[in-house]
């Protein structure tokens, strides 16, 4: 099975877990919507949360129920692919810009489910460059910071900020996106509040303590795994 047959058979294995009356969590980019394809093939009665407006228009156009986070306080179930699956399912996210709206559903969420190809499976998060949404005004000085902040943790890096097209990608909340190439994060948690607590920064990758299962497509099938 190549990477994205494996995308498909997680997906679609995560769709399975889903009931009629469900509030479910859609998450964001080509694992995701494998997810959201084979939902809505079952045609069961449920109200999806999307996690970007991508995503929002593949479910509508598929006949998904939308509703939205803040008139729907809490969310049953949420599907979500990742760029690393690391120990303890701590996550890297965000290479499809959506990681702010979708940490909003995932925290929303009484249960997170996270499907991937079995390439997302690393021993050491940190390779997957991380991805930080800042706020536009003043995001270079907020770089700096940022800077200040990865050098606390020991990695002595400057983050990009990520251009498609020879311009700088906006995020469906018009904020922009840095990306830090770790290389090994010995200490998420540390990495973590640290980029937190520097003013400008929206949100970051990282997704800890979030995850209750992945669903991982590998050669031999369907993998399942827990914290
Ligand atoms: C979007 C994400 C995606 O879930 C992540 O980038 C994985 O994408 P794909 O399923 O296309 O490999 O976090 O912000």
């Amino acid at each position: 099975m190549d990477a994205d047959a494996q995308k498909k058979a997680s997906g679609e294995a995560a769709a399975q877990l889903v009931e009629s009356g469900m509030v479910v969590g859609l998450g964001t980019g080509s694992t995701a919507a494998w997810f959201v394809k084979a939902l809505a093939a079952r045609k069961l009665d449920i109200l999806g949360v999307p996690t970007s407006l991508a995503t929002a228009n593949l479910a509508e156009s598929l006949g998904i129920r939308l509703g939205e986070l803040g008139p729907v306080r809490s969310i049953d179930l949420t599907v979500d692919g990742a760029d690393e699956i690391g120990p303890a399912l701590a996550l890297i996210k965000g290479g499809g810009a959506a990681l702010l709206r979708e940490k909003l559903v995932w925290e929303a969420s009484k249960r997170c489910v996270v499907i991937a190809d079995a390439e997302k499976r690393v021993a050491k998060l940190g390779k997957f460059p991380l991805p930080i949404e800042v706020v536009a005004f003043g995001h270079e000085t907020t770089m700096l910071r940022i800077c200040d902040a990865l050098g606390e943790c020991d990695l002595g890096i400057a983050p990009r900020l990520r251009v498609k097209d020879g311009v700088p990608v906006k995020t469906d909340n018009g904020n922009l996106i840095y990306d830090a190439a770790c290389g090994r994060i010995e200490d998420p948690a540390a990495l973590a509040a640290a980029l937190k607590s520097v003013t400008g920064v929206v949100e970051h990758g990282l997704f800890l303590d979030l995850a209750d299962v992945a669903l991982v497509g590998t050669a031999d099938g369907v993998v399942t795994l827990e914290p």
